[in-house]
C-alpha cells in the first residue's frame, strides 16, 4: 500500500463510522467524466473500482518483482512466491479459513463453482442423487449444477422464493431428503439484494449429510465472512466485486474434502512428479491450480483485503446500511417504479422497474447524467421470470457512493419519468 493510501486508510479506519470522503479520495477511479459529468458510478454489484492501493501492488508486481512463482530460486521469484502465498494468507484471514491450504486461486466465482461441480459432483453424484439450488441463483450457480446433473443423472431442484424476495425455509426443508447430496446457495442475491440465511440453511442441508457450496460473489463487498461459523464445505468469491483485480477469484474448500477430490484441471505446477506411466500430484491447494496462476492478480486481491480490513466490515456494513434506507425512500417516491426485492435482509442492491419504460431507456438516459448503472437480466433470468419482468435496472452501491450521488439518480430518474410519462 503507498503512503498515501495508507495515511487516508489510517483517517477513516480510526473514524468511528466511515468517511466517506476520505475513502473516495482512494479510488482515483472515481474521478473519471462521462458525457461532461462527474461519473456516479453505481454498478457495484458488477465490478467495483479499484483503490490506488491495490493499483500501486499490480504496477509494484510488474515493475519491481515481475517473475513467475514456485519455480525459481532467482530473488525475483523468490518475492514474487512470498507475495502470493502472502496473499493466499490475507484470503485465509478475510475467510477466517482454518488453514492456507483451503485456499485455491482461480478466475472468479464462476470457475470455483465449476471446480466444484467437475470434481467433487462429478466423482460422487450419481443417478437421481439431488441438487439443490435456489430460485434466486446467478447463471453461475445454475448452470454447472445443469451440465453436472446431464453427466451424472443426478436431478436438480429448485426452492422457491416469495414475493419479496426471501427463501422459502420451509420449502427448503421439505425439499431436502436422503438423495440431496449438495445445496448450492448464494449468500447475497445479484439481481435481489436478499441475504440469505446461510447459516440455518447449512444446519438443515447438514441433517442430511449434504454438502453447501456457497456463491459469495455479492457478499464479500458488504459483509463479514466466516467460513468456520458458516460451516460451509465451499465459499467461492471474486477478486473484482470486493475492489480488486479482475480476472482472480478464490474457491475455500474444506480440506478433507479437496484432498479427497481429483484435480480440475492437469499441468505445471499442479504435480510433484510426472513421468509417461504416472503423475504425482502436489499437495492441496497446489493441486488445483495448473498453469501460471494470476499472481499479480492474487497480490492485487491481498492488497484490496488489506484496504477493507482496515475500515472494518462493520462500519462498511452500517454505512451501506443507511445508505440502502435513504436509496429505497428516495426510489419509492418516483411515481410508477417498483422495486423488484424487498427482503428483510437486504445488501446495498435496488432492483426495479418503471412503469412501461425499457430498463435500456432508463440506462441510456441515466447514462447521460453520467449515472452508471446495470440494465438487463443481471445473469439471473429465472428471477425475472419469477417477477415476470424482462429485465430490471439495478443501482447496486459501494463504500463510497453517497447521498448526493443518491439524490442525482432520483432526480435521473425523475427526467426519465416525465420523459416518459410514467
Ligand atoms: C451472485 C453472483 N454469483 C456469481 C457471479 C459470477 O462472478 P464472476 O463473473 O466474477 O465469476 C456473480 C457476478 O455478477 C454474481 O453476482
Amino acid at each position: 500500500m503507498s503512503t498515501a493510501a495508507n495515511s487516508v486508510t489510517e483517517r477513516v479506519s480510526h473514524a468511528p463510522v466511515l468517511d466517506v470522503q476520505a475513502v473516495r479520495e482512494d479510488f482515483p477511479g472515481l474521478n473519471v467524466k462521462v458525457r461532461g459529468k462527474p461519473l456516479i458510478y453505481l454498478d457495484n454489484a458488477a465490478t467495483s473500482q479499484k483503490p490506488q492501493a491495490v493499483l500501486d501492488a499490480l504496477r509494484r508486481f510488474y515493475t519491481e518483482e515481475c517473475s513467475n512463482v514456485h519455480r525459481g530460486v532467482h530473488t525475483l521469484s523468490e518475492r514474487a512466491t512470498e507475495d502470493y502465498e502472502g496473499a493466499r494468507n490475507k484470503v485465509r484471514g478475510l475467510l477466517n479459513a482454518r488453514q492456507n491450504r483451503e485456499i485455491i486461486f482461480l478466475r472468479g466465482t464462476t470457475e470455483g463453482i465449476n471446480l466444484v461441480a467437475q470434481s467433487y459432483g462429478r466423482t460422487r453424484l450419481k443417478a437421481d442423487d439431488e441438487v439443490l439450488i435456489t430460485a434466486m441463483e446467478h447463471h453461475s450457480n445454475i448452470v454447472p449444477w445443469q451440465i453436472l446433473c446431464q453427466q451424472t443423472g443426478a436431478v436438480l431442484r429448485v426452492v422457491p422464493i416469495n414475493d419479496d424476495g426471501e427463501l422459502l425455509l420451509d420449502e427448503f426443508e421439505k425439499l431436502l431428503n436422503s438423495r440431496t447430496r449438495l445445496v448450492a446457495v448464494t449468500h447475497v442475491s445479484n439481481a435481489l439484494g436478499t441475504i440469505n440465511p446461510v447459516r440455518q440453511i447449512i444446519e438443515r442441508a447438514r441433517k442430511w449429510n449434504a454438502r453447501v457450496v456457497v456463491d459469495g460473489a455479492q457478499a464479500t463487498p458488504h459483509l463479514r465472512v466466516d467460513v468456520q461459523e458458516l460451516d460451509c464445505d465451499f465459499y467461492a468469491f471474486s477478486g473484482h466485486k470486493v475492489y480488486g483485480p479482475t480476472g482472480i477469484g478464490v474457491l475455500y474448500g474444506k480440506s478433507e474434502l479437496l484432498e479427497a477430490m481429483p484435480p480440475y484441471q492437469g499441468g505445471g505446477d499442479m504435480i510433484l512428479s510426472v513421468t509417461f506411466e504416472k503423475t504425482i500430484y502436489n499437495e492441496i491447494p497446489h493441486k488445483f491450480e495448473a498453469g501460471t496462476p494470476n499472481i499479480a492478480g492474487a497480490i492485487g486481491l491481498g492488497a484490496a483485503i488489506d484496504y477493507v480490513s482496515a475500515i472494518g466490515f462493520a462500519r462498511i456494513a452500517a454505512f451501506e446500511h443507511q445508505l440502502l434506507a435513504y436509496a429505497t425512500d428516495a426510489l419509492r417516491q418516483i411515481p410508477g417504479l417498483r422495486i423488484i426485492g424487498t427482503a428483510k435482509q437486504k445488501a446495498a442492491v435496488i432492483s426495479f422497474v418503471l412503469n412501461g419504460v425499457h430498463p435500456h431507456d432508463i440506462g441510456t438516459i441515466l447514462d447521460g447524467e453520467g449515472i452508471a448503472v446495470r440494465t438487463g437480466h443481471h445473469c439471473a433470468q429465472p428471477v425475472m421470470q419469477r417477477f415476470g419482468v424482462p429485465a430490471t435496472t439495478r443501482a447496486s452501491f459501494g463504500l463510497y457512493n453517497t447521498r448526493e450521488e443518491v439524490d442525482a439518480l432520483r432526480a435521473g430518474l425523475q427526467k426519465v419519468a416525465e420523459i416518459f410519462g410514467t
